[in-house]
């Protein structure tokens, strides 16, 4: 990602060729908040940034959204915890911002309607107008900001978000966030920003105070009332951004837990090698002692992954000499005040040993263990923050084929399109077409590669999933005809938009009572691009 290529068209076979030669890395797909919004292979998403695919977690996900039943919602970062928590009944959170740069169009849809399905589901839910983002990254004025705000906001509210429940913000006026911001910052340095943003010293400084501030934007649902799986839907140009909260959540904890088997330190791949020694060792009369282990291990032929770690492993052990070897939760001091440390040595229940800078402890489970420490870190004026969890929607195409872009309008159907026009742009689409009728009857048409089908899929079905398969299978088979195709789609598509922009009338009232402020009268010129 130090590579801030854009995925235009010009550049792809460049990159390709790279790839072919066998060189891997981070110059073959980019994923850039501030480039254009398309992705050559997603499949490159799973491989080269350790997205997940969402199909893992569909089946434990209740009652699934349509988008994630058509795959349009295709990866993940530990949506397991907020399926979970969906599950059982327990609090959770999802948030979303928004960039007010222009008019809200389907594509933002897709977001819109995620943050309202997890807020039926029962999340508290937040979206956030990017304000400072806008300003700052994009050079927006802030009366243009207000305005698209007004219009992103009406859409939320009009698609069924519900603000009494829910929470809306600016950015710019969330102190909170502010502050919280502030904090993270203090986690982050630059070399990281270079490194995940390929920012350099030209880099705007409120565009750095931005970033951070939507790390902040994303753990703040944990921050209102008390640490949550929190989701945060978007497109996976976002990811860089989800990745860097999940690292500074880290950061911030007070405690660290983990396993251990005596009073030294092993990394992960070491433990792997000290549990299988522990676990061969019969564990009878006498205890087993790490000298013990460290002669089995000797003989021991690991898999492959592991075998780096045995020589450090064996000399551990064997520097431990007849300490015994015992399992045990280890609670390490990562950022605790002094009083935190004592609070946590007072609250561990069982068999415990304090040493500097740790503590271990015979009766508690790894759960049991972590779920205190966040306790103790809270009482003692932490933030006790999990994780956060993300889910990633695919593109859309471009009605005329390419990427959808707000530069070019018969790309894209905004949202405040008169219905005539979002009619028109729907029957002026490309297609996956054949180019006569007749070879489509013989050859069927390529409904995968077909914007008009996408609309059906993504949108325009909406819950109906037998509508969608009808589509594509007579569209593959060879019944369906581009024409009415797109005449149906066309139709759907004014009905909607008249609809929505019915609805968004009247929700304006509502936005009016919701306490968010439209009306800034900040001053200034912000900075532009990146
Ligand atoms: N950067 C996002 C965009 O370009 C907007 C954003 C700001 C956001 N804060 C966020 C998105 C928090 C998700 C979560 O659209
Ligand atoms: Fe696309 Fe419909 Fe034509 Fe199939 S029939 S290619 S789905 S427009």
């Amino acid at each position: 990602m130090s590579d801030s290529t854009h995925e235009d068209e010009e550049s792809a076979p460049e990159r390709d060729a790279r790839a072919d030669g066998g060189a891997t890395g981070a110059d073959d797909v980019a994923l850039d908040p501030w480039g254009s919004e398309t992705i050559a292979d997603y499949r490159k998403l799973f491989e080269e940034f350790g997205i997940e695919e969402f199909e893992s977690v569909l089946p434990d996900t209740p009652d699934p959204h349509y988008l994630m039943r058509r795959g349009v919602i295709f990866g993940h970062r530990e949506y397991d915890a907020v399926a979970e928590a969906m599950r059982n009944d327990e609090p959770f959170a999802a948030l979303s911002g928004f960039m007010p740069t222009g008019d809200p169009h389907i594509g933002h849809k897709l977001v819109f309607d995620e943050l309202i399905w997890h807020q039926e589901q029962g999340a508290d839910a937040f979206g956030l107008i990017a304000d400072l983002e806008a300003h700052s990254a994009r050079g927006l004025s802030w009366d243009e900001i207000d305005e698209h705000a007004r219009n992103y906001l009406l859409s939320l509210l009009a698609l069924g978000f519900d603000p009494e429940d829910g929470e809306l913000y600016r950015q710019s006026d969330n102190r909170e966030v502010q502050d919280l911001a502030f904090e993270l910052g203090s986690k982050a340095n630059f070399s990281e920003f270079e490194a995940i943003y390929d920012f350099g010293g030209e880099t705007n400084i409120s565009h750095l105070q931005s970033v951070v501030t939507q790390t902040a934007d994303i753990l703040y649902p944990q921050l209102v009332d008390e640490p949550k799986p929190t989701v945060i839907p978007v497109g996976p140009d976002q990811d860089p951004h989800v990745r860097l909260t999940r690292d500074l959540a880290v950061r911030t904890r007070f405690f660290k837990v983990t396993k251990a088997f005596a009073s030294f330190e092993l990394d992960d791949d070491e433990r792997q090698l000290v549990r299988a020694a522990y676990d061969a060792l019969p564990a009878g009369e006498s205890d087993v002692r790490c000298e013990d282990a460290a002669e089995w291990l000797e003989t021991y032929g690991p898999v492959p992954e592991l075998a780096d770690a045995k020589p450090s492993a064996i000399r551990k052990l064997e520097e431990a000499g007849k300490e015994p070897l015992r399992p045990r939760v280890r609670f390490f001091d990562r950022n605790a005040t002094e009083e935190a440390f004592e609070d946590l040595i007072e609250s561990i229940e069982g068999e415990k040993r304090v040493f500097e800078g740790h503590i271990d402890t015979f009766d508690l489970s790894r759960a049991e263990a972590e779920e205190l420490a966040r306790e103790v870190e809270v009482d003692n004026g932490g933030f006790g923050f999990q994780q956060p969890s993300s889910i990633y929607h695919r593109f859309m195409t471009g009605l005329t084929g390419g990427k959808m872009s707000s530069s070019v309008p018969a790309s894209h159907i905004s949202l405040l399109d008169d219905p005539e026009d979002g009619y028109d742009k729907v029957k002026a689409a490309t297609t996956g077409g054949r180019e006569t009728a007749e070879l489509q009857r013989e050859l069927g048409g390529e409904a995968d590669d077909c914007p008009v089908y996408e609309l059906y899929a993504y949108l325009l079905a909406g819950d109906d999933d037998e509508l969608t398969k009808r589509v594509y299978e007579e569209c593959v088979n060879g019944e369906r005809l581009c024409g009415g195709c797109k005449e149906q789609a066309a139709e759907l598509m004014k009905e909607f938009l008249e609809d929505h922009q019915e609805k968004r009338e009247e929700v304006e009232d509502l936005l009016d009572a919701a306490d968010i402020d439209l009306d800034s009268d900040r001053r200034g010129s912000g900075g532009g691009g990146h």
